[in-house]
């Protein structure tokens, strides 16, 4: 079975994505019944489910099969002297023009002097904005319980630099990683979940002796772009792409962004770039408090530099869909697919038996509870079972158990695989296993 139309680059791929996305609950506009917030959504249970494997697919890849990287989980309110030493108070900062007939605003490097709303050229100078945030600790607003919610996790991994080291005996180069909630007063969000002002971020701080960073940025460069096509979006559909040195955020010596190519073009899932011992110093100045590595093989002390791979699960939730997303024909209908690795589609295994009758119930619910104790399965016992299969293609699970009344006697099951739609028969006793042979996992 060949991939067919629509394919990436194709503008219907992404309205064919967002309608199965609302329409299957994978993603629904926040706060719907009250007109939702703008660019802001919630996820479905079948989005839950989903954003849960592409942050377990990450923790495998980056802590749980490494030996040389530890988790965190940082607070997202954070004090203010942490963005003030990380220069993101002075600099994490978006140009914004404002259109003077229309009152739209703009970012200024993403419009040619013309507003996109009503085409005047009559755009106010541009000023920077902002990005981060701010909020009032405890009940008194003034500028003493200033805080703000973190635009990025990774400043929660360089200031807890030195717990970590000493809590783990761990010396360079090690690293260590976070994921969670981030967020940013972005001027235009847009293109769906693509960019929101909440969103999550999955980061490592990967510490090094200096002289050894470029080999690791060359490292993280090669593991991450592998880890993208592992989890199946195909490698042409990918580039790396190094910034140009005006690009370059404030405290990057050096970055390469990891591209996916959206419907609407290239655009980035990660940034992986060389941080040099850019922050741990700024924190070691403004805390007064030494951030330096003691090296007792050569009895010196130093600032690790951080190669950073720093990826966006939310967006990267999207790559996935959009590029598993395919339609083909079976027997002569049409239907949506969701070629979804099976680490990454939100169920596993559906369980279905033939008919809703009370016969087939006790030996459906016997199957799915052996099966549920595996892997993440959903159960349906409603419409015709070609229309059943169906819905399990277009959210993407990988397998389907039938019962049948042959079942009762023979206590066998039919396996169906999602992909080839080709269909095995045997013993339920054997079920499990053939599953976690054919999953993987
Ligand atoms: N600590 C480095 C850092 O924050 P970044 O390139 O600004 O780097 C990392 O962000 C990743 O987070 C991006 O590659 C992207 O996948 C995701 N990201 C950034 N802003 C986003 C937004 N407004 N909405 C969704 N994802 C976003």
């Amino acid at each position: 079975m060949t991939k067919s139309s629509p394919s990436v680059n194709d503008p219907d791929l992404f309205d064919a994505v967002v309608n199965l996305c609302k329409r299957r609950g994978f993603v629904f506009p926040s706060a719907e019944i009250y007109g939702g917030i703008r660019s802001t959504y919630d996820y479905g249970p079948l989005g839950a489910l989903m954003l849960r494997n592409v942050r377990e697919a990450w923790w495998r890849a980056m802590i749980q099969e490494r030996d040389d990287v530890v988790p965190i989980d940082a607070a997202i309110l954070t004090n203010p002297k942490v963005w003030e030493a990380s220069g993101h108070l002075a600099t994490f900062t978006d140009p914004l023009v404002d259109c003077r007939k229309c009152k739209e605003r703009w970012r200024a490097d993403q419009i040619e002097d013309v507003c996109p709303n009503c085409a005047s050229k009559d755009l106010t100078e541009a000023r920077p904005f902002n990005l981060m945030f701010k909020t009032f600790v405890g009940p008194v607003e003034g500028d003493s319980s200033v805080a703000y919610l973190r635009p990025e996790t990774a400043q929660g991994m360089f200031v807890n630099f030195v717990n970590v080291l000493t809590t783990t005996r761990r010396k360079p180069p090690f690293g260590i990683a976070q994921l969670g909630r981030a967020f940013r007063n972005e001027i235009t969000p847009g293109n769906f979940v693509f960019r929101t002002r909440e969103f999550e971020m999955m980061e490592l701080e990967f510490f090094v002796p200096p002289a050894d960073s470029p080999r690791w940025h060359q490292y993280w460069c090669e593991e991450r772009l592998g880890w993208y096509v592992h989890y199946g979006i195909e490698g042409e559909k990918l580039r790396l792409r190094p910034h140009e040195t005006e690009e370059l955020s404030h405290y990057s010596a050096g970055t390469t962004d990891i591209e996916f190519l959206f419907p609407w073009g290239w655009g980035e899932l990660e940034g992986i770039a060389n941080r040099t011992d850019f922050d741990l110093r700024a924190h070691q100045q403004t805390s007064g408090t030494s951030l330096e590595y003691f090296d007792q093989a050569t009895g010196e002390s130093y600032l690790p530099h951080v190669v950073e791979p720093a990826a966006g699960a939310t967006r990267t939730m999207m790559a996935f869909l959009l590029a598993a997303y395919d339609e083909d024909e079976i027997g002569g209908e049409r239907r949506a697919v969701l070629r979804l690795h099976p680490r990454l589609a939100p169920y596993q295994v559906a369980v279905l038996p033939l008919s809703k009758k009370d016969t087939l119930a006790p030996l459906a619910k016997e199957a799915l509870h052996r099966l549920q104790r595996y892997f993440m399965c959903e159960f349906d016992e409603t419409q015709s079972i070609g229309r059943r299969y169906r819905r399990q293609d277009e959210i993407g699970t990988p397998y389907c158990v039938t019962i049948d009344f042959d079942s009762l006697a023979d206590h066998q099951v039919t396996v169906r695989d999602r992909d080839s739609t080709e269909q095995t028969r045997l013993p339920i006793d054997d079920l499990v296993r053939h599953l976690q042979d054919k999953l993987d996992i």
